[in-house]
């Protein structure tokens, strides 16, 4: 059994950057479970499938897997690597209303609590904590205001040139979080044994040496 460090949380919080740089300085594998979700999205998408009756049926015959190359997961969607697809907002979008399938989130469980077994991982998602490895020896709850999400979202699309708006950036977050927390089968929710860190006014350091710390303390 590997040594797991579950870090859930919002859309935008920075639970990818910050558990990369945790699983880094550990030395562990950083497994991005939202990269499943938006790969299952994508074979959706690409086979223009919606409706929750017609996702359940569907979402079986995408085969999903991760690889590492130079310590980065990609995600391999029927023999086929897809991780570049994967950060649209499509996409995104798709995953957040796909991922509330019972079906979809049965699919995805097993690879990610497989990893875990084998791993030492920081595992990042919505249900680490709760469902996926509720005996993880740290759980992590990052948050931030939506606000401060949105600011943050705008500012990375406008460095990369994207021309993007931040009332309606906000809007998406807010969507999102109330599909995320609002779903019948594993919500978005703190796990009770986890800890709260809210980033709105920290730096990536400040929250990756919290996490750390969290860490050292309770293994
Ligand atoms: O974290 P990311 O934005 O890549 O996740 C995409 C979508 O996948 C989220 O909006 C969420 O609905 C879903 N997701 C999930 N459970 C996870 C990870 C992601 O439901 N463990």
């Amino acid at each position: 059994m590997g040594i797991n460090i579950a870090i859930d949380g919002p859309a935008g919080a920075g639970k990818s950057t910050i558990a990369k740089k945790v699983a880094k300085e550990l030395s562990f594998i950083y497994v991005d479970t939202g990269a499943m979700y938006r790969a299952m999205a994508l074979y959706l998408l690409e086979k223009g499938i919606n409706g929750d009756e017609k996702i359940s049926e569907a979402c079986h015959g995408a085969d999903i897997s991760i690889r590492y190359e130079n310590g980065e997961q990609q995600v391999i969607l029927n023999g086929k690597n897809v991780t570049s697809f994967l950060r649209k907002e499509e996409v995104g979008n798709m995953a957040s209303v796909s991922s509330a399938n019972p079906e979809v989130r049965a699919h995805l469980l097993k690879l990610q609590r497989n990893l875990a077994v084998e791993n030492n991982v920081v595992m990042d998602g919505r249900d680490i904590g709760t469902t996926i490895l509720p005996n993880a020896e740290v759980k992590i709850f990052l948050t931030a205001s939506a606000r401060t999400r949105a600011n943050r979202r705008y500012l990375e699309l406008t460095e990369k040139g994207e021309a993007c708006d931040l009332e309606a950036i906000l809007k998406d977050i807010i969507d999102r979080d109330e599909r995320d927390m609002n779903r019948a089968v594993s919500p978005l929710k703190q796990a009770e044994d986890a800890v709260l860190v809210d980033s709105s006014e920290m730096g990536i350091d400040e929250v990756v040496d919290k996490i750390l710390f969290v860490y050292r303390e309770k293994v």
